[in-house]
């Protein structure tokens, strides 16, 4: 079979973040509680001229080069932070990077999973169609009601790859274990602004569709897990990822160690959730951060999306992939951020919501090429700087 998977990946996180301390000092909440009971330290925040389309936007332009955009014949957006009940955020991407319009360009939705059924349809489309790349770009604002114990782990921010035959970077196994079941662990009604999330038992849920998605993965032939050189979780909170790895450790009688997961909780741990992103944010974080050279190591990655779809399968670094990485690139979004004050950071929460159609100019606070300009006539009005 010819071999699939990721050629090339990036993210893109907006410039101002929310300290976790200045919540809790805000909350009159122990620090610790955040650093260590919910393992973040900073929580991503949007501005108002920032949305999932500017920060997928941003992501993708930051891997595409003149072939590839000749050679992408779809685009896949997965997001359940979507823009619009009907059009897809994936055609303004596709007109913002000046993609060839013979190209289809669609949203996909399933809470946090929805980014790796988009890499599996793009896996069996270059296995179509080798000569052509699929650009699957995962993006999110994760924003939860004031005040609520939520509140402490939201995020925003975008993850784009390119799926190709042949790639550079990471070969995706086809083998992959699935689950599914009808539960109401975090949901958002389209009256809605924020989801409903009963944390803990959604936590609970988490680790159960680890725990069958692995079971299955097992019976489809998958590899024994002292045979993944790195482990990569669905990231709603760095903490969740330590659980759910010394879940699957007990489960397969192995040790719990956790120099296997720790390189992928880096960068999440300073960005918060990205919902459809935040497994993809985690696997940029373990490429570019683990010691180890991974070349041909297999590493096992687990996608979870409450409602709830849960998937595990494995990717094998490639020969050099290393050179491909944007690690510094990605390093300065990470460092160079300005910290919000508290009352900035109420400001940011509370975006315009024009919904009587009157028209909205946005403040210039994103720090990338792509902004939202205004909303005018119910219509998003995107621009390049
Ligand atoms: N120092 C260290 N740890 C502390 C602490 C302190 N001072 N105070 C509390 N903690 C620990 C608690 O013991 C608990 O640890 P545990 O998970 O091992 O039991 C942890 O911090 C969380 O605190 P707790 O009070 O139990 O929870 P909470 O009411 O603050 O809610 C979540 C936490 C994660 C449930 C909540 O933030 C949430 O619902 N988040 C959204 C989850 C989500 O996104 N789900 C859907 C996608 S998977």
């Amino acid at each position: 079979m010819i071999k699939t998977g990721i050629d090339k990946i990036s993210f893109y996180v907006p410039g101002t973040y929310l300290a976790l301390d200045t919540l809790a000092e805000q909350h009159g909440i122990d620090p610790a509680k955040f650093a260590a009971g919910i393992g973040q330290s900073k929580i991503a925040v949007c501005n108002h001229d920032e949305d999932v389309v500017t920060m997928a936007a941003e992501a993708a332009a930051a891997i595409l080069d003149i072939e590839d955009r000749a050679a992408i014949a779809t685009v896949l957006f997965a997001t359940e932070t979507g823009i619009d009940q009907s059009t897809a955020a994936s055609v303004y991407v596709h007109k913002k990077l000046d993609l060839p319009s013979r190209c289809r360009a669609v949203e996909l939705k399933h809470a946090c999973y929805s980014g790796t059924a988009a890499l599996q349809l793009a896996c069996g489309h270059v296995t179509r169609k080798p000569d052509r790349k699929v650009l699957v770009i995962a993006s999110d604002v994760s924003r939860y009601d004031l005040d609520s114990p939520a509140e402490a782990t939201q995020g925003a921010g975008a993850v784009a790859f390119l799926v190709s035959a042949n790639p550079r970077l990471l070969e995706i196994e086809p083998v992959s274990g699935c689950y599914s079941e009808d539960i109401m662990d975090f949901w958002r009604p389209n009256y809605r602004k924020t989801p409903l999330v009963d944390g803990k038992y959604s936590t609970m849920k988490y680790l159960g569709a680890l725990s069958a998605a692995w079971e299955d993965y097992a019976d489809q032939g998958g590899r024994a897990f002292n045979e993944l050189a790195q482990f990569c979780y669905h990231i709603p909170f760095t903490r969740m990822a330590i659980k759910a790895h010394k879940q699957l450790s007990h489960q397969n009688q192995a040790q719990n160690d956790p120099n296997l997961y720790e390189p992928g909780l880096r960068y999440n741990r300073e960005v918060g959730n990205c919902y459809a992103a935040s497994l993809y944010l985690s696997l940029v974080s373990m490429l570019e951060t683990a010691e180890a050279d991974l070349t041909g190591r297999p590493v096992g990655l687990f996608s979870y999306g409450s409602g709830a779809v849960a998937e595990f399968f494995a990717a094998v670094p490639q020969a050099d992939y290393r050179a491909g990485l944007l690690t510094e690139r990605h390093r300065g979004l990470l460092d160079d951020r300005r910290a919000l004050s508290y009352d900035e950071y109420l400001g940011l929460w509370h975006a315009p919501d024009p919904q009587d159609g009157s028209a909205t100019t946005m403040r210039q606070g994103a720090r990338g090429r792509f902004r939202l300009a205004g909303i005018e006539d119910h219509k998003r009005q995107y621009e390049a700087v």
